[in-house]
């Protein structure tokens, strides 16, 4: 397949299809030369839905986007740090053009130094065949680039490296190896497989830095298939790189029974707390801190732990109320994976008891002629949990149960 233009055509909506065209036409004006790159490339191949475009340009990607974008209604953001700008047109058609560039790593698992480079340069300095493949946007657009056999690996489904030393400069290829294999359903060729596994026992992972090491195992979390990537972790014996105690074990199963999807958790979060259900608390925070999780991330992972165990507290049939008690000081993530793993009534916290709001407040209180103090907490609380537990509906019941309520205290 050399030419690729009308698969790009039928696969974007008009608005990316046009803007293509656009910035096609102005290059060519330019004289300049610039290519579709990356992810993008290897999902229009492989019909994967993406339409997360990046660009190479050869040359000053920055002043050739200040003159694309004179007079237009756009958003630009410029990295004069890394030669690159992100165009922004709305919340769908968003693009990065980078200039070429090559890439020299001063020592393992370093940032690598960039400088000015060849568009083989540019393809040759990346993770893998499969994603160092370009394709024309200029007059000859659709022309597909591939230096390094990518087209071939992409057809039989094969991960291949470029060079020997790839995941010694970048270990992080570690996890996108893994990413693309269970995505795709693809195979890490030999080598490359050898070449990772010496990577690890060379304790190169030990040497990427938290932020670094998170942002991929939330990558690889967020994909359709978290099991099959967290189990193919395992099998490498990677979690052991991140903590010497991190044992994942027999927590994979428990993927099996959290395959639901919600809309009002972080997925990659809800879908880490397998990883540490049956580790210790201490190991638990020892890994978050390693993987640089923020307060409210490591506060999940401690939360999991306790409400671990204070379930084993909680009485079998327990009324909605105290359902609702255990769960409000917890995280959504927590609360929808202990539901599923093990205490199913607690997924009515998220569904319904949560959304429970009482119709009087303080004020009405106040008419009561109730003096203001604590008790007007004491008071509010045993009444929304009255309502929790469907005793009361309307106002006027909430007010007759505050008024019992008082001469029960009286
Ligand atoms: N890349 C690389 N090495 C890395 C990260 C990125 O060589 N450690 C290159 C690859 O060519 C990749 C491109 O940069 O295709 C874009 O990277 P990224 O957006 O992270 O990944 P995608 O390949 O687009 O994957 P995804 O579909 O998961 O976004």
């Amino acid at each position: 397949m050399s030419n690729l233009s009308s698969k790009i055509l039928e696969r974007l909506p008009k608005r990316h299809s046009e803007f293509l065209r656009e910035l096609g036409v102005f290059a060519d004006k330019k004289k300049s030369k610039l290519y579709l790159v990356g992810g993008f490339v290897r999902d229009i191949i492989l019909e994967y839905p993406n339409l997360d475009m990046d660009f190479v340009f050869v040359g000053d990607a920055i002043s050739f986007v200040s003159n694309f974008t004179k007079r237009k209604k756009v958003e630009v953001k410029k990295y004069p740090e890394f030669n690159t700008a992100t165009l922004v047109f709305s919340k769908n058609l968003r693009v990065d053009i980078a200039s070429c560039r090559k890439e020299k790593y001063p020592e393992p698992a370093a940032l690598p130094l960039v400088s000015k480079g060849s568009l083989r340069q540019d393809l040759m300095r990346r993770d893998f065949t499969i994603n160092s493949m370009a394709i024309s946007v200029n007059k000859n657009f659709g022309r597909l680039i591939d230096y390094s056999n990518g087209y071939e690996d992409l057809k039989k489904g094969i991960i291949r490296v470029h060079h020997e030393k790839s995941f010694v400069d970048d270990p992080t290829r570690i996890f996108r190896a893994i990413r693309f294999k269970v995505r795709y359903g693809f195979k890490i060729e030999s080598n490359t497989s050898k070449l990772m596994r010496k990577a690890l026992h060379d304790k190169l992972i030990e040497k990427l830095t938290p932020v670094r090491i998170k942002h991929e195992l939330v990558l690889l979390l967020e994909e359709k298939y978290p099991k099959e990537a967290m189990a193919n972790l395992e099998k490498l014996g990677l979690f052991l790189h991140i903590n010497k105690n991190f044992k994942i074990g027999d927590s994979l199963e428990l993927y099996d029974e959290i395959d639901i999807r919600r809309k009002d958790i972080k997925v990659w979060l809800f879908y880490f707390l397998p990883l540490v259900y049956s580790t210790t608390l201490a190991t638990s925070i020892e890994i978050g801190k390693r993987l640089g999780f923020t307060k409210k991330e490591e506060e999940a992972i401690i939360k999991l732990h306790i409400a671990k165990e204070r379930l084993k507290k909680l009485p079998k049939d327990p009324l909605p109320s105290k359902v609702y008690t255990f769960c409000r000081e917890l995280p959504g993530e927590v609360i929808y994976f202990l539901s599923s793993v093990s205490k199913k009534e607690l997924g009515q916290y998220l569904d319904k008891y949560s959304k429970v709001r009482l119709e009087i407040t303080g004020k009405d209180l106040k008419k009561m002629n109730i003096e203001e103090g604590p008790i007007y907490k004491e008071i509010l609380e045993k009444t929304l949990l009255a309502k929790v537990d469907g005793k009361i509906k309307t106002k006027e019941k909430e007010l007759e149960f505050v008024k019992n309520y008082l001469g029960f205290k009286q």
